[in-house]
């Protein structure tokens, strides 16, 4: 078995149908990719397990679907508009633009706590120069978020912004929710949806794009006691990590908890914890948690003059909900998922690609073939197999193509984790068989026979796994 290469991978998700270069027939975008059929089934399955931990499992959250373009007064309450930005260095011939964080990292310079003014003196100190081996530029913030004009003028009355994380839609609607469902605290938000940043160096597939998707909580709690705070954030921590270890079964070694030094939180942030996950091109950020206080609440409050204080009618006190936030990459977790489940078996004769995933996660939870395309009465049975399966799961797959052998090889590249096959004994050439199928596991090879009515009861179980 070989370690997974990210050339593998982007191969085989083109090749199958997962992700595809984001408006490839003109050349492709940077930082933009688009879901295939496959993709798109991977995806959803992750956030219907997410969901299903996070909302529906709890009594204690509630969803929200906010819409992406929000008033700009928004993102210049939160901080967004002046601090949400990342270090850019410009090559002073060529005038391309990096991460000068990423430049340092690659030359063995720990980046992590450093300012401006640091980087600056470090990469004078070494005389680094751009990738092109020209002189760097001084380095400079450089803002994220996307630009946009609303509505038929263009002028600073109509500038908006692509929202660069989907946090800001739920503290925008505390008090909404507030007044229709009255919950009491602690509660959490959650919400799944798009994102948009103006990465300077997207790169790395689907890791860091301009266009991703999160999946995020802001759970509010009472202040008061900050043992009580210290202890939901804990929880919270446990919940991320089990969300990642029994719903997604990634590998418990290639998972890191990474407490965040003062210097690099995010600007609303009092206390950070990154989750970061061995991918085949290191160990990068995968999630993150952090205590964002009351800072964006107040600073909504502030801004909209709209009061957001939560009353206690047990205490009779006044106060403002400080928030504690679970935030999930969608993308990233989907290709940690990925790189986890792949590999790439060898022996005498061939190589070939396993994807050994999850069966709640894989697209398809079976395939089912007749064990002949040109023997009728093979496919008419396999065909009332499919669709009654089909019908009950939905991610059923129907393969007639090549031999038996080749179908496995189809099915164990995208993650399927069990193939039924339809022979003469399921049609009674072996009266004590009529009515039976085969069916193999994908990890073990191995094949049972069982009877078609009992297929639904054992793919059911599989899921629940
Ligand atoms: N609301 C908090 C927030 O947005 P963040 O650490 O900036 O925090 C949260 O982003 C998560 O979103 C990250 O842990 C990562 O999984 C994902 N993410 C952020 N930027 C990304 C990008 N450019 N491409 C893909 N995923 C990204």
């Amino acid at each position: 078995m070989n370690e997974t290469t990210m050339e593998q991978l982007i191969s085989l998700c083109k090749r199958r149908g997962f992700i595809f270069q984001g408006s490839e027939i003109y050349g492709g975008l940077a930082g933009t990719w688009d879901y295939g059929p496959l993709g798109v089934a991977l995806k959803k399955n992750i956030e219907t397990l997410w969901w299903k931990r996070f909302v529906l499992d709890r009594e204690d959250m509630f969803g929200i679907d906010a819409a992406i373009l929000m008033n700009p007064a928004v993102w210049n309450a939160s901080g967004h508009v002046g601090g949400f930005s990342d270090p850019l260095v410009e090559d002073m011939v060529t005038k391309k633009r990096y991460r000068a964080d990423h430049l340092l990292e690659a030359c063995d310079i720990d980046p992590r706590g450093m300012t401006l003014a640091d980087m600056d003196a470090a990469i004078k100190e070494k005389g680094l120069k751009s990738p092109d081996g020209n002189v760097l530029g001084e380095v400079r913030q450089f803002n994220m978020m996307f630009k946009t004009s609303i509505g038929a003028t263009e002028d600073e009355s109509s500038i908006s912004y692509l929202r660069p994380e989907t946090a800001q839609g739920m503290f925008v609607n505390f008090k909404n929710v507030m007044d229709s469902l009255h919950p009491k605290l602690p509660f959490g938000l959650a919400q799944i949806g798009k994102a948009f940043r103006n990465e300077i160096a997207p790169r790395d597939f689907i890791f860091r794009v301009r266009e991703l998707e999160q999946m995020e909580i802001e759970y509010f709690v009472n202040p008061n006691d900050a043992a009580a705070v210290d202890e939901v954030f804990d929880g919270l921590y446990n919940q991320q990590y089990q969300f990642l270890t029994d719903d997604l079964k990634l590998t418990p070694s290639k998972i890191h908890k990474i407490d965040i030094d003062a210097n690099d939180r995010a600007h609303y942030s009092s206390r950070s914890v990154d989750v970061e996950f061995d991918f085949p091109f290191g160990q990068k950020e995968l999630l993150g948690l952090a205590y964002r206080t009351d800072y964006d609440l107040k600073a909504h409050m502030d801004a909209s003059g709209v009061d957001l204080s939560y009353f206690d009618e047990e205490t009779k006190e006044r106060f403002v909900p400080h928030c504690i936030e679970p935030t999930f990459g969608l993308g990233r977790l989907l290709l940690a998922v990925l790189s986890d489940a792949h590999m790439e078996i060898k022996d005498e004769k061939e190589t070939r690609t396993v994807l050994r995933l999850a069966p709640a996660l894989a697209p398809f939870k079976a395939c089912v073939s007749p064990l002949l395309k040109n023997k009728p009465e093979l496919v008419a049975k396999g065909r009332e197999v499919f669709m009654s399966l089909k019908k009950k799961f939905g991610a059923i797959a129907w393969d007639d193509n090549g031999n038996i052998g080749k179908r496995y090889r189809r099915q164990d590249e995208i993650g399927t984790p069990y193939c039924i096959v339809i022979d003469f004994d399921t049609l009674g050439e072996n009266p004590d068989l009529l009515d039976t199928v085969t069916i193999r596991d994908r990890d073990t090879g191995t094949q049972e026979r069982i009877a078609i009515s009992e297929l639904a009861v054992f793919i059911q179980s599989k899921l629940e796994l």
